[in-house]
């Protein structure tokens, strides 16, 4: 179309979780299942809006919603506090810290600003869909690899090296979406030691979406400490987001943390990052960033007991859908912890038929390469049970 650049996609958005979400909606079934939503839902099915947040936030005076950021690169407190929530003081490597919008955005200011254009970026072979999206955006190709298998990423990386000047990696840990697999420390540490060995620059994107909802929370972030052991041809990008966090997921939130060796590359990351804050949203939510400032400096205890009991349901309700799927027999993606949990399916055309079938018997859930996601993150317990029984029949 002559209005548009040249390789601009004029097709029409499909983005699965909408499109189905929204069938859901309109099915008014009592024996519907809505396994769509990617947000935590209570027990009666209402979206959860933490009160240690949203308390904080609503007694903002209305100045401080209506004010702009103090910087493109957040308000000050906020990066601070981001910093001591995340990083708990496991890195001793130079940070820097860019407020962003959601992970969303922290994502985006690492794949618009590392890779060359046409350029790969490995993504996960079961991810989500938006890295594919992000990629298209900014002319970059994807490398899929089985998250299952390090030795699979390596490889890829190590190839990938040959043909390009770098090589970024992206990895959604702890709780990857969709499948729920956290990799271990151990894991951590084989990556980067491997990764150091190729010679050329590598880049860690690691997607922290949902590790506050780790069902271990004294250790979750032990895997932290192995990103001090990379070298000056290697950086770490940590994208954190409050959307699920503080359940804040419309208040587009977050943050892109930077890890390198070196003091000056990280300045100079910090300041590529900040450029393109400015350009891209111009600034992040005040309310928000300073909401999350007040909660970690002054509510900290109040917030992570109330999110615990969510931690808690979700481990219930994994724990009913695994328990109920070992006895139908019903094939997943092995799963650790967090959101979803995702149906192993061998190929796209298999999954498509037994996803047409769980339309059929009122069951939305996301379709994903080589599997069918499954919300438990939104599903009460009640609609759990017996759920695995009634998706076996649709393979
Ligand atoms: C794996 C993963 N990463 C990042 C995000 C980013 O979310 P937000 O931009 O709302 O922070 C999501 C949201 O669904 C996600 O599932």
């Amino acid at each position: 179309m002559y209005f548009l650049k040249e390789g601009s996609d004029s097709a029409e958005f499909k983005d699965n979780v909408f499109k189905y979400a929204d069938m859901a909606a309109k099915d008014k079934s009592e024996n519907k299942i809505n396994a769509t939503i990617g947000s935590l839902c209570d027990e009666d099915g209402q979206l959860v809006a933490f009160k240690s947040f949203f308390k904080i936030y609503d007694d903002l005076p209305d100045t401080i919603k209506a004010k702009y950021a103090s910087a493109p690169k957040g308000n000050e407190g906020y990066l601070k506090a981001v910093k001591d929530f995340v990083l708990e003081d496991k890195i001793t490597l130079p940070i820097s810290i860019n407020a962003a919008s959601g992970g969303t955005g922290a994502i985006t200011m690492a794949f618009k600003n590392i890779p060359d254009f046409g350029d790969s970026v490995l993504i996960p072979e079961t991810a989500w869909g938006n890295y594919e999206l992000m990629a298209k955006e900014y002319g970059l190709k994807t490398i899929k690899y089985d998250i299952y298998d390090l030795d699979d990423l390596i490889a890829k990386t190590k190839e990938a090296a040959q043909r390009q000047k770098r090589v970024m990696a992206v990895i959604n840990s702890p709780c990857h979406n969709p499948c729920g697999l956290s990799l271990s420390k151990d894991d951590f540490h084989k990556l980067i030691e491997d990764f150091k060995a190729i010679p050329k620059p590598v880049i860690i994107l690691n997607d922290i979406a949902y590790i506050d909802y780790s069902f271990d929370l004294d250790h979750n972030k032990d895997y932290l400490e192995t990103f001090n052991d990379i070298d000056d041809k290697m950086m770490i990008i940590i994208a954190f987001s409050l959307s699920k966090t503080m359940t804040s997921y419309g208040l587009r939130c977050g943050a892109g943390i930077i890890i390198t060796k070196d003091e000056k590359t990280n300045e100079a990351m910090a300041n590529v990052f900040e450029k393109s804050s400015r350009a891209l949203w111009s600034n992040i939510n005040n309310a928000a960033m300073t909401a999350f400032e007040k909660v970690i400096k002054d509510h900290k205890e109040e917030f992570l007991k109330e999110k615990a009991q969510y931690i808690e349901l979700l481990k219930k309700r994994s724990e009913l859908f695994l328990s109920e799927a070992k006895t139908a027999d019903l094939p997943l993606y092995p799963y650790d912890e967090g959101f979803f949990i995702t149906l192993k399916v061998k190929d796209n055309e298999t999954r498509d038929l037994i996803h047409e079938r769980l339309l059929n018997d009122h069951i939305y859930a996301v379709p994903v390469n080589k599997g069918i996601r499954i919300a438990i993150c939104s599903i009460p317990l009640e609609k759990i049970k017996g759920l695995a029984q009634r998706i076996k029949k649709a393979f």
